[in-house]
């Protein structure tokens, strides 16, 4: 019976879970794919770290051609992650003739175009699901299981992080500092946690979703993003008593006209399936023309649910390369749509205002608000006392409205002479 070989790049976070469940699932894993699959090799940087658990040293290696040189390898993993270097191993596997799963978003977000063509000039297959919301099979079901729909919209919370943060705040009443210093002490948040917290994170894998969704490439330098970080306690609180919750989600449309991709702090209406996404968990919509609404949930990141994702990629690629299948890409497009800026589209949207106190405020901000054809929903006024001084704080919801003429009355109301704080805006997501 054929056996097929597995080399592997990174025993961290994701390949120690894709190793372990290679290891401890091998019968289950060898029926679903058709034969038995082994690791031959797995490369690190760093030989001599302690590892999570034991394995047999002579698998251990920290010279990539361990793997690309090695003829017996059919299969090569690639979960270190980083651009450039990564880059480099899969263009060497497939010139090699080896077959690529990883799950790598920062590199797929980038050069996953460029990687699935020469793949194909290889006759290589590439699966790269683990690069998406972790252990959800969200790719899969794209490419795959809602192929014969016309996708309109993929949105959700795909970035775990930011939405444990969230939640915590709002459940424990904290503001972001306290409760991102505590996470980086747990290991929930990387000690450099920008990627995160700016919403970069999750817009690479917006860019994703909607060119496997769209059949058409986006990048993740299209995708507009803005993250939590000027989030505080007294957004969560007012949202709340609005009857909203704040989320970063991840929004990708697929208008007529073009696509729209945006990664942003958003209010969502707490009866909202995804108002109930919390902590590490994620949540992805997924809107076709057939099928309607469909939500996928699960644990975004971790171990075992990314190494979950993994083999299963990995089975696959078996039994493509068993049945001499021809390769099936995700990344191969027939549509070469624009990517639509926000400023022309509409949203509602939640302000807050703080003001010295002064009779006229309210009177100038509905000015503003008026000439610029922004129509209110609702205003809400809170007197405050801050170092002996009295300030008026507003919350304004908008009714529907061009985002470039919002951005031109804030303009405006930030110059007006009695305002304490740059007004802070969050769109109201109300079309997921
Ligand atoms: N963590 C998650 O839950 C998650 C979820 C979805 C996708 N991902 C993606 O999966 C990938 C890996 O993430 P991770 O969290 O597992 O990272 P990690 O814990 O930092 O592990 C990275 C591994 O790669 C090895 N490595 C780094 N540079 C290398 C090089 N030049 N040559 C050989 N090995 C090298 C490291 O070796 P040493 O151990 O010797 O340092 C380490 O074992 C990334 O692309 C990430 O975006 C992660």
């Amino acid at each position: 019976m054929k056996q097929l070989k597995v080399g592997i790049f990174g025993f961290g976070t994701v390949g120690s879970g894709t190793i372990e469940i290679l290891m401890t699932n091998s019968e289950i894993i060898e029926k679903q794919a058709g034969c038995p699959i082994t690791i031959k090799k797995i490369c690190v940087k760093n030989m001599g770290k302690k590892r999570s658990f034991d394995i047999d040293k002579s698998m251990l290696t920290d010279k990539t051609s361990d793997i690309i040189e090695d003829p017996e390898i059919d299969i090569v993993v690639e979960v270190m992650g980083g651009i450039e270097e990564a880059r480099s191993i899969i263009e060497s596997s497939f010139r090699k003739g080896k077959h690529v799963v990883s799950a790598n978003k920062d590199l797929i977000s980038l050069y996953g175009k460029e990687l699935s063509d020469l793949a194909k000039e290889n006759n290589c297959h590439f699966f790269y699901d683990a690069a998406v919301a972790g252990g959800i099979p969200i790719l899969r079901s794209l490419q795959f299981a809602l192929s014969g729909n016309k996708i309109n919209k993929i949105g959700g919370i795909i970035n775990g992080s930011t939405n444990y943060i969230l939640t915590r705040m709002e459940v424990e009443k904290l503001s972001l500092e306290e409760i991102v210093e505590d996470a980086k002490a747990l290991g929930f948040l990387e000690e450099d946690p920008s990627a995160d917290l700016e919403g970069l994170d999750a817009a690479r894998k917006c860019a994703i979703l909607a060119s496997i969704g769209f059949h058409s490439l986006v990048t993740s330098n299209q995708v507009y993003v803005s993250g939590i970080n000027k989030i505080t306690l007294e957004d969560i609180e007012y949202a709340d008593s609005l009857g909203y919750k704040i989320k970063l989600l991840a929004v990708a449309e697929n208008l007529d006209e073009g696509i729209v991709v945006r990664v942003h702090p958003a209010l969502i209406e707490k009866e909202h399936p995804l108002a109930s996404v919390l902590y590490e968990f994620n949540a992805v919509y997924v809107v076709g023309d057939k099928v309607g609404q469909t939500m996928f949930y699960g644990k975004g990141a971790g171990a075992l649910p990314t190494g979950s994702s993994v083999v299963n990629d990995i089975i696959s690629v078996s039994k493509n390369i068993l049945f001499e299948n021809k390769p099936e890409l995700a990344y191969d497009f027939y549509e070469n749509k624009e990517v639509l800026s926000l400023k022309n589209l509409s949203f509602s949207y939640y302000m807050r205002l703080l003001f010295e106190h002064d009779n006229n405020s309210v009177s100038n901000i509905i000015k503003s608000l008026e000439f610029y054809n922004i129509p209110i929903y609702s205003i809400n006024q809170w007197q405050k006392e801050i170092d002996g001084k009295q300030y008026d704080e507003f919350v304004i919801i908008t009714n529907s409205c061009r985002e470039l003429n919002l951005e031109r009355a804030v303009e405006e109301i930030d110059m007006l002479p009695n305002v304490s704080l740059p007004t802070r805006v969050i769109r109201i997501e109300r079309g997921l």
